[in-house]
């Protein structure tokens, strides 16, 4: 079969490397993208005197019917297409004949396939912002459901601090928040137009660049044709920033997966989001949550292999940076179910507040016993060297801080007192944290404030 670039070759290709060279399997993907740019590009030319005025008509209506074919699963590929410009100019020429034929003027697939990745970045990340909020809202609305249950914190994954349960789910509205306003600063990068570059240098045709920038909705022109067709940065960058944001879910998921466990038994998954074994009948796994943990798996290895790929490459275009749209694509794919799946685990959480302080130790008070002795006056160092001791003497004699009677806590330090047993009250603990960004109740409720304004689009005033 012909290739489109077959004049200066005698021989075909080989099967084996025909296989090999295509692309279509994965970049039919881009259909929509390819037929946006093209008939931008028809415009152009039209413009430049390529086209007359009525044979860009033509071209146009009938880049709609190929779209209109991919749309309803009729567009029939040839062996000889390569890749979907390919393709789509093929169909195009099949059509219309020698019209079509100068649909290629000055034009290069170099600049084509990086057109089309910007602009389906350019709605993949429009998708992700809003599937992002949708998230966020739910964790508020979970935040605010568990403002006033409180439970251990962990470092170390050992207990460490009393503290409310919506302020940790405020913590991941907030990694959210994160994640979304890096998607909102890539917008900036992503949106710069390559077509008008070429092959290499630039397009011998006299198209105006402005013109399809304004018709592909861009903001930018690339300033350098050989960046524009060699670079493929702005792809790494969202591979980072679903990497970044499937890191945040996947640490969740595994806090979630640990709470859902009888051990903790903090919180139950709702059976939508969980599966049961094929052997043990009392199972209920939280499966939604570990392929979401182990996907985030894939998505670094999807911005791996974009850095992998144009590590040391020569400029400008070479056939390895048609690699670049499987993880491209998977990215987007995973992030894209990642976050439904989240938001419908969260939305269906079922908090089982009576176990949040089950198996919490006094020893959690003991940073609240140090800053008593310190509101007393002792040094912090020498507080905490005190209580440490306390906590030692506990654990050696198997009793609870709260056990110890006054007459043993004299020696220890005589800054002790009857207010000793009032330090054991989970929520006078997170009260005390009451700087802005704490646990306290206030700054809890400032938080949710904050997050009502983000989620409302009003100015976030941050402090
Ligand atoms: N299928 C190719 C890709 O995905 C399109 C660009 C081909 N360019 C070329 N000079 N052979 O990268």
């Amino acid at each position: 079969m012909p290739k489109l670039w077959g004049g200066r070759f005698t021989k075909s290709m080989s099967k084996l490397m025909s296989e090999f060279n295509d692309s279509l399997p994965f970049d039919k993907r881009l259909w929509k993208e390819e037929i946006e740019a093209s008939t931008a590009y028809s415009a152009a030319l039209a413009n430049a005197g390529t086209f007359t005025k009525s044979q860009q008509t033509k071209v146009a209506r009938s880049l709609r019917e190929i779209g209109k074919e991919f749309a309803e699963g009729k567009f029939r590929f040839k062996p000889e297409d390569e890749d979907i410009h390919t393709a789509i100019e093929r169909r195009l020429v099949e059509k219309i004949g020698d019209t079509g034929k100068k649909i290629h003027t000055g034009r290069s697939r170099n600049e084509q396939v990086a057109t089309d990745e910007r602009i389906f970045l350019k709605s993949a990340m429009a998708e992700a912002g809003v599937l992002l909020r949708a998230l966020q809202s739910a964790v508020r609305d979970l935040a605010a459901d568990s403002a006033d249950d409180i439970l251990p914190s962990y470092t170390h994954l050992q207990q460490a601090q009393l503290v409310r349960l919506g302020h940790y789910f405020m913590a991941l509205f907030f990694m959210l928040e994160d994640d979304y306003r890096r998607l909102k600063d890539l917008k900036v990068r992503m949106d710069v137009l390559p077509l008008g570059s070429g092959a290499v240098t630039g397009s011998t045709a006299k198209i105006d660049r402005n013109l399809l920038k304004r018709e592909l909705g861009f903001s930018e022109l690339s300033p350098n044709s050989i960046a524009a067709v060699s670079d493929r940065g702005f792809i790494a960058d969202f591979l980072f920033v679903a990497a970044q944001t499937m890191i945040h879910l996947g640490r969740f998921a595994e806090d979630l997966i640990m709470w859902s466990s009888t051990e903790f038994a903090f919180v139950e998954l709702d059976d939508a989001y969980s599966t049961g074994s094929s052997m043990m009948p009392q199972k209920k796994n939280p499966d939604s949550l570990e392929l979401i943990r182990g996907k985030t798996a894939r998505s670094i290895s999807d911005l791996n292999s974009l850095l992998m790929l144009q590590k040391g490459l020569p400029l400008t275009y070479s056939k390895d940076l048609q690699e670049d749209k499987e993880p491209m694509f998977d990215s987007v794919d995973t992030l894209l179910a990642s976050l439904k799946v989240f938001t419908g685990v969260i939305s269906t959480l079922k908090v089982k507040r009576a176990s949040l302080m089950r198996n919490t130790d006094d020893s959690i008070y003991a940073t609240d016993i140090a800053d008593y002795l310190v509101e007393k006056g002792m040094p912090f160092r020498e507080a905490h060297k005190v209580v440490g001791r306390l906590v030692l003497t506990g654990a050696q004699t198997g009793r609870k801080l709260r056990q110890f009677s006054p007459e043993e806590l004299k020696p220890i330090s005589n800054l002790f007192d009857g207010s000793y047993y009032k330090i054991f009250d989970p929520n006078k603990s997170v009260e005390g944290r009451d700087v802005y960004g704490g646990t306290s109740s206030k700054r809890l409720k400032e938080q949710l404030a904050l997050a009502n304004r983000i989620l409302s689009g009003r100015k976030s005033d941050r402090r």
